[in-house]
């Protein structure tokens, strides 16, 4: 079965299945887009409210910067695969909590092992800490870390990825209206195509 096919079954499956409890406040899922061939997949926090309404991520205002930020670097949003921690808004949009995120984590690790993306980009401090719980992203930003990806569940179990390298930047929302971040990030996201190119050229592992 092609990727796509199986990115397909993998979001009707969660869709039935994931026992978040955000879902009862949230208008509706909203699962990962993009190229299911991609070698790079980037991971915001939660949905916002126009993710809510429109049921695909970064619609809103940050997905406007990522955007900008993909076409800074000659690159599209079809190229590269996008989604969340956790998959439901939670209200007012407050921090996930951890069984929130470890609920919707079962979806992004399937999401994951599907596309078994070369590189990981984690959009803020959230997505960070699902994979590098000890690294602070002011710390770690712009730098390539290399880890057995690893997803830990709240019961203390924890499903393996099989991507290898991740590249934390700092939250588009974060970053997009305060000067010195919004430099930061523009500035780090430059370093992808170099990145792409040396520690993920091909999709063996
Ligand atoms: N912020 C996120 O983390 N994800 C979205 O989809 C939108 C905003």
């Amino acid at each position: 079965m092609n990727k796509a096919r199986q990115l397909n079954e993998i979001h009707s499956k969660w869709f039935k299945d994931c026992v978040c409890e955000l879902q009862k406040t949230a208008t509706q899922p909203v699962p990962g887009v993009g190229n299911p061939e991609a070698r790079i997949v980037f991971i915001g926090e939660a949905p916002g409210k126009d993710e809510d309404e429109q049921g695909q991520p970064f619609v809103g205002r940050a997905g406007k910067f990522l955007n900008e930020m993909l076409t800074s670097i000659g690159m599209k949003r079809e190229d590269v695969y996008i989604t969340n921690t956790v998959k439901y808004r939670p209200p007012n949009n407050r921090d996930p909590l951890p069984e929130e995120k470890s609920a919707c984590y079962h979806w992004l690790a399937d999401e994951l092992n599907c596309i078994q993306p070369k590189l990981i980009v984690t959009l803020g401090r959230h997505a960070l800490s699902n994979f590098v719980p000890e690294a602070r992203i002011s710390d770690v930003h712009g730098k390539v870390l290399k880890k057995r990806g690893h997803l830990h569940l709240a019961d203390g179990n924890s499903i393996v990825l099989s991507t290898e390298y991740f590249f934390p930047l700092y939250h588009p929302a974060a970053a997009m209206y305060n000067g010195d971040l919004r430099k930061v990030i523009i500035e780090d996201f430059k370093k992808i195509p170099e990145i792409l190119k040396n520690y993920a050229a091909s999709r063996e592992v």
